[in-house]
């Protein structure tokens, strides 16, 4: 049996990342890979109750940021790495790469603590393909405006999102090898057949 793998799905909020999930998880049962579905802020117990926390109430930049970190370090150790360790290929609904670009580019807490932060939380663990819906902010904009009530980061203006985008950007320049940049604002079935022939010559 291969190796199973870590995948991460990365998006700035409305590009779609939901129904890119759900697509992604038939893809992968659909060939038999035993998949477990996780996110973050979250996964865990604790991790739920922080993701409550950060998505509601104010607080400064770096405590999101160490909170988002802390969330982390009990889902790796109690979720994904166990899994993997079954043999589950793990998908997560956004991960460290969220940090560096809401926390990072968004909030503008420095690149130089966030990788002290990852170090420490990740040890070696890293994401083996990291898949990021990319769509203009003002598309993703109107996504979200027919949306339940917004949490604190979805209240944020377009600008926020834009450098939210730009750092996402950014990170897939820096780890080419493992980021994947999928044009979301194309039609839904175009999207889907991009994902599904990533999928199928990465990791199957
Ligand atoms: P999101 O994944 O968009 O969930 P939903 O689709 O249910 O709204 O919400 C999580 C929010 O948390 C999103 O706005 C991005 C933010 N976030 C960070 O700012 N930093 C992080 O490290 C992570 C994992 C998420």
């Amino acid at each position: 049996m291969k190796k199973p793998k870590f995948i991460t799905l990365e998006g700035i909020d409305g590009a779609g990342k939901s129904t890119h999930l759900a697509w992604l998880e038939n893809c992968l049962r659909a060939r038999g890979v035993p998949v477990m579905i996780t996110r973050e802020p979250g996964g865990t117990p604790l991790g739920e109750r922080l993701r409550e926390i950060l998505l509601n109430h104010p607080m400064e930049a770096e405590t999101e940021t160490l909170l988002m970190f802390a969330a982390r370090k009990e889902h790796i150790a109690k979720v994904i790495l166990p899994a993997l360790q079954r043999g589950k290929w793990v998908i997560s609904d956004r991960f460290s790469d969220a940090s560096f670009a809401y926390q990072g580019g968004g909030r503008g807490v420095p690149a130089e603590r966030l990788e002290i932060l990852e170090r420490w939380v990740h040890q070696e663990l890293q994401p083996d393909l990291t898949l990021f819906f990319d769509v203009p902010v003002e598309i993703a904009r109107q996504r979200l405006a027919s949306n339940k009530s917004f949490d604190r980061f979805e209240k944020e203006q377009a600008e926020f999102f834009q450098r939210v985008r730009e750092a996402y950007l950014r990170r897939a320049q820096q780890f080419p090898q493992r980021f994947r940049v999928i044009n979301a604002n194309r039609p839904r079935e175009v999207v889907k057949k991009e994902l599904e022939d990533t999928i199928t010559s990465y990791c199957l």
